[in-house]
């Protein structure tokens, strides 16, 4: 089964939606046509800038694909601050973070709730991008495993083969996420194939489609190493996504 290879800028709480404009139009004169054959290229960018990354995309025919980074799990209703995935799905947005560890960290997000969402999302006709990953307190108590089998069962409950097989899955141990240090290949790819092994046991044929890509201090630098592992389809990048050289380069992470 061919997977294609996916890397997403997560912009997280940075950049006006006038910098946001700028950034995309910066990242497609970086690019070429033929990277996006090799790549599915999408951006994260706050609610806020939405809407115009979605006219720029369009208005230039970019393949640049779009993501949001969070979603309730209601279609409508009384949640003040809160945002539906039609809202989303009608931005034509492709793509939605769910379960993301700064979510589960600091929003109290639970296993329960991130369920919903992702059943929202797809409800919408729009792809989880499934977060997951452990501390560094629960590995170096050998709990890794443990951590991610419960986080993965309660992400895809519910879910059909079909679903699940459609989903992206983003392995993030905690202790790589914006520190500077990444996790070295062999320990992303050991966690990206636990990953994939368990859901292969749980939806026996789904294992083999589904995308798994790596995330956690992620740059140019690093990239190459990562996406040489077969087993990895990509990442999810912050920090080095801001900067649309340097978001470039991980993207052309061959060259
Ligand atoms: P950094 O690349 O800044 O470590 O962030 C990773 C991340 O959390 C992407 O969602």
């Amino acid at each position: 089964m061919e997977r294609k290879n996916l890397i997403a800028g997560n912009w997280k709480m940075n950049a006006t939606h006038l910098e946001a404009i700028q950034m995309v139009q910066k990242l497609s004169y970086r690019l070429e046509l033929s990277d996006y054959d090799r790549v599915d290229v999408v951006v994260i960018p706050p609610f806020t800038s939405l809407r115009s990354v979605q006219t720029v995309i369009e208005a230039d025919h970019l393949p640049i694909q779009l993501g949001a980074q969070n979603v309730h799990f209601e279609e409508s209703g009384a949640f003040t601050g809160e945002i539906s995935s039609p809202m989303l799905a009608s931005l034509r947005v492709n793509y939605v973070v769910v379960g993301h560890s700064e979510r589960r960290q600091l929003f109290a997000e639970d296993d329960a709730m991130i369920s919903r969402k992702v059943k929202a999302v797809l409800s919408a006709e729009m792809t989880p991008i499934l977060a997951m990953g452990e501390t560094l307190e629960e590995r170096e108590a050998g709990e890794t495993d443990a951590r991610i089998t419960s986080q993965l069962k309660a992400g895809l409950r519910g879910l059909n083969p079909e679903q699940v097989s459609g989903l992206v899955v983003a392995y993030e141990p905690i202790w790589a996420i914006g520190t500077g240090v990444t996790a070295s290949p062999e320990e992303a790819v050991s966690g990206v194939g636990f990953i994939r092994s368990q859901i292969e046991e749980m939806h026996p044929g789904a294992g083999a489609s589904v995308r798994i890509i790596y995330g956690g201090s992620v740059n140019a630098g690093n990239i190459a190493a990562l996406m040489a592992k077969e087993d990895i389809d990509g990442a999810l990048v912050g920090g080095a996504s801001l900067d649309p050289d340097a978001f470039a380069s991980v993207i052309r992470y061959w060259m």
